[in-house]
């Protein structure tokens, strides 16, 4: 049932992506790349299709989707009200990876919105994803590509193997650019609530508002559930198939001793014969390699970008490796760090030592 079609970001070719709308149009699941990550798309219209979406995933019901536009044209019909606010975040950072959201239009099928009176809305930066909401004629719903609890998928192979057969095309434009979902601002509350850190980092937010906004420990991904802010925070997330710690502290910087601390974490882990491997900042890599610990390599502290980007990946890469449970180092909350803590709290399963 599964068809791949090959779409080069750089060429894009109109012909390929007009029958991946045809299917859009007809009720059909297409996946598509965005920025940050593949999305599951669907028309945002048709209540049939939205359920593919959910059946697909194996997604709860009660999680509702992210609405991808062209642009603000399209919002109307989808949104009931746009604040100031929302204007200009939406003139500072669209298209981008920027999800707000607002007031939702009735008309809007539950689907989508899982019954709640607001819709998350963004409007991608990617000439592909663009080009298919265009031909598609309507706003395209999409979660990330994965199935439920796993890692969200930065390259068409993650999607390959998560959801094929379950859905009728898959869009591949090979890696995404980010690597890590989209930054969920709720823009309906005074001042705005992070309800997900993302590729857009809190500074840029506050920067370009020139006023704060809240960051509940939710987005912090210090909460296991209940108080949920938003419906998806509530669920396990970004899960690799194996155990992973992450090692905490309040000080990661070179002479605090952060890698000595890993390493012997990591050593009475491998007591008992299990086969333990370190996914580690490109700085602390050759010191664990050099213990004797096998290492998989994040980027460099200096460029969280990179980070950020490789997370995801590599949690799915570890699935494939021969070892019994990894350890995973920890980054400042600042800029990008604050979506990667995000991300690593989650997949740990909240499994974190702290160290001082
Ligand atoms: O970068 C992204 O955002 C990607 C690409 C495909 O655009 N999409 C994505 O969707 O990551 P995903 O799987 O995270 O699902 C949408 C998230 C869920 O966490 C959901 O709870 C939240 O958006 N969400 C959707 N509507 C919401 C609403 N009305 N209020 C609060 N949260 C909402
Ligand atoms: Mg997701």
């Amino acid at each position: 049932r599964t068809k791949v079609l090959r779409v080069d970001p750089r060429d894009v070719d109109e012909q390929k992506l007009a029958r991946a709308a045809s299917v859009v149009k007809s009720g059909g699941l297409v996946v598509f790349p965005t920025e940050t990550v593949y999305g599951l798309g669907a028309d945002s219209r048709n209540p049939e299709a939205l359920l593919g979406i959910f059946r697909a995933k194996g997604r709860p019901h009660d999680n509702p989707l992210i609405v991808h536009l062209t642009g603000v044209d399209m919002l109307s019909g989808v949104a009931s009200e746009i604040p100031p606010v929302a204007e200009a975040l939406i003139g500072r950072f669209w298209p981008g990876p920027l999800t707000l959201v607002l007031r939702a239009s009735p008309s809007l099928p539950r689907e989508v919105t899982a019954g709640l009176p607001t819709v998350a809305v963004r409007c991608p930066a990617h000439p592909v994803a663009l080009k298919l909401i265009e031909l598609s004629g309507t706003p395209i719903a999409a979660p990330s590509a994965n199935l439920s609890g796993r890692p969200s998928p930065t390259r068409a192979e993650h999607v390959i193997s998560d959801l094929w057969g379950l859905v009728d095309v898959i869009i591949d434009s090979g890696d995404t650019l980010y690597g890590v979902e989209s930054t969920i601002l709720d823009v309906t509350r005074d001042p705005p609530v992070l309800l997900r850190p993302g590729a857009v980092t809190v500074e840029d937010l506050e920067n370009a508002l020139g006023a704060e906004i809240s960051v509940p420990e939710a987005a912090r991904g210090l909460l296991k559930s209940d108080v949920a802010l938003s419906p998806g925070m509530k669920y396990r997330h970004y899960a690799p198939q194996k155990p992973l710690v992450l090692v905490e502290s309040d000080d990661y910087t070179e002479g605090s001793g952060y890698p000595g601390k890993v390493i012997s974490i990591a050593k009475s882990l491998a007591s008992g014969g299990r086969k333990v491997v370190v996914l580690a900042s490109d700085d602390g890599a050759d010191l664990y390699r050099s213990s004797g610990l096998e290492t998989v390599k994040l980027g460099p502290r200096s460029n969280l970008f990179e980070v950020a980007r490789s997370v995801f990946s590599t949690l799915r890469m570890l699935d494939e490796m021969d070892v019994d449970v990894a350890v995973v180092e920890g980054f400042e909350e600042r800029g990008l760090g604050l979506t990667i803590m995000n991300r690593l709290r989650k997949a740990s399963g909240h499994t974190v030592i702290h160290v001082r």
